[in-house]
């Protein structure tokens, strides 16, 4: 392999934070045209290492060539100047302003008097969704689409400031199974035209559908590079995890109810919108209840009900043999549920705030002017 066909060759490089090592000596090379998917456990260094060639970090150690020679990555811009292109898992787009405008906020055409020129914004924003083949109106307002377009939008503004490798993390974690299809395709597209992409993906299925090559970090460390089709995905799930999964299709019933008692959370014949209908189950203390069902069949909506987002038309729910209502979150909060949504970054966190702000988001208006209020327990919950 001529070292010439790499777009992107990452050599020897280190980075540790506060003296702690987080990336130990990693070789990575990204081939023109090639989807390449990078998979390593949590804290493995997978974000870590496309920063640094992102230039959000600078390596303490090594160097990177884009196209075979040596570039220095000291920002940002350095990297986009390099053809680097990051598709944001939180989303890097004004909600705002329009989808053009998004496109063309780094780099917009400028009019006679220097002023931004909407017109020629949406007509490049149309050639660059044409080329793309898929159908975003320009002119839309970020705010009002849905996830799949923001990052299609994230796509075209990286597209129209010439990237030649588009980084992905975790792109599908908020799409919907056909959204997921689409972006496949369109990977497949964006390969054909020679456009390399480096894809981070925990999902064996999609790793296997789109990428060319893989590269396995284990605790900051290169541990392998090879083709997909000279790995099995028990080998890389092995290489992520460091030891070998025994039994990965068996499943095994537990043999024994180990919770007995009466139930903590009782659930009759609840009924809510179109899809919750006649669901009714009992949840003992210490019990794991799997809640499985195709897309569509109601597993979000039973959630969304029973933490008081949605609204129940009938039924009942206990909490320790007394019937509650669950009329708003903050009702449910307060009957001791917590609900960790589907889409944590867009329905659970606000991720420009703290983690601490966060954590303090359930209590807010309840901690101010309230003497008498201690700390976040359940307050309704009835003592057992
Ligand atoms: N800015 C930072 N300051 C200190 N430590 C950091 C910083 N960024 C990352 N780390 C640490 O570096 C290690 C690698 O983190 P990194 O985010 O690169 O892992 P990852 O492979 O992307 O994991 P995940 O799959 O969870 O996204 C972790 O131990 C993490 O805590
Ligand atoms: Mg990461």
């Amino acid at each position: 392999m001529n070292t010439a066909d790499n777009v992107v060759e990452m050599r020897s490089i280190s980075k540790g934070f506060n003296g702690v090592p987080v990336l130990k000596d990693v070789d990575f090379d990204v081939r023109k045209g090639e989807v390449h998917a990078l998979a390593g456990g949590n804290g493995a260094g997978k974000s870590t290492l496309m920063k640094i060639l992102q230039g959000v970090y600078q390596a303490d150690a090594g160097e990177i060539l884009i196209g075979g020679k040596p570039a220095a990555i000291n920002s940002i811009h350095d990297a986009k100047a390099a053809g680097i292109g990051m598709v944001f898992q939180e989303f890097s787009l004004v909600p705002s302003l329009t989808v053009a405008k998004n496109i063309f906020l780094a780099a917009e055409p400028l009019g006679t008097a220097g002023l931004i020129d909407d017109r020629a914004a949406v007509r490049r924003a149309r050639e660059v969704f044409s080329e793309m083949e898929v159908d975003v109106d320009p002119r839309a307002e970020v705010s009002r689409l849905g996830t799949a377009y923001w990052q299609l939008t994230e796509i075209a503004k990286a597209l129209a400031q010439n990237a030649q490798v588009l980084i992905m993390d975790e792109p599908t974690a908020s799409l919907a199974r056909h959204e997921s299809e689409a972006l496949f395709e369109l990977i497949d597209r964006l390969k054909q035209r020679g456009i390399s992409i480096i894809y981070i993906s925990h999902r064996m299925d999609e790793v296997y559908r789109l990428a060319d090559r893989i590269t396995i970090l284990r605790d900051g460390r290169h541990l392998l590079t090879a083709p997909l089709t000279d790995v099995t995905p028990e080998q890389i799930v092995e290489g992520i995890v460091g030891k070998k999964i025994e039994g990965q299709l068996s499943y095994r019933a537990r043999d024994h109810a180990v919770h007995d008692g009466a139930p903590l959370l009782e659930v009759r014949g609840l009924n809510a919108g179109p899809r919750v209908r006649d669901v009714s189950f009992a949840l003992r203390p210490g019990d794991i209840l799997g809640l499985a069902g195709l897309m569509g069949s109601g597993r979000t909506e039973l959630a969304r009900t029973l933490f008081g987002i949605d609204k129940a038309d009938s039924g009942e729910v206990l909490l320790r043999g007394k019937k509650v209502t669950l009329g708003s979150p903050q009702q449910a909060i307060d009957a001791g549920l917590a609900l960790i949504p589907e889409d944590r970054r867009a329905q659970g966190l606000v991720l420009e705030h703290s983690v601490q702000d966060n954590l303090l988001l359930p209590l807010l208006g309840r901690s101010s002017g309230d003497p008498s209020w201690t700390a976040p327990r359940a307050k309704n919950c009835p003592p057992p």
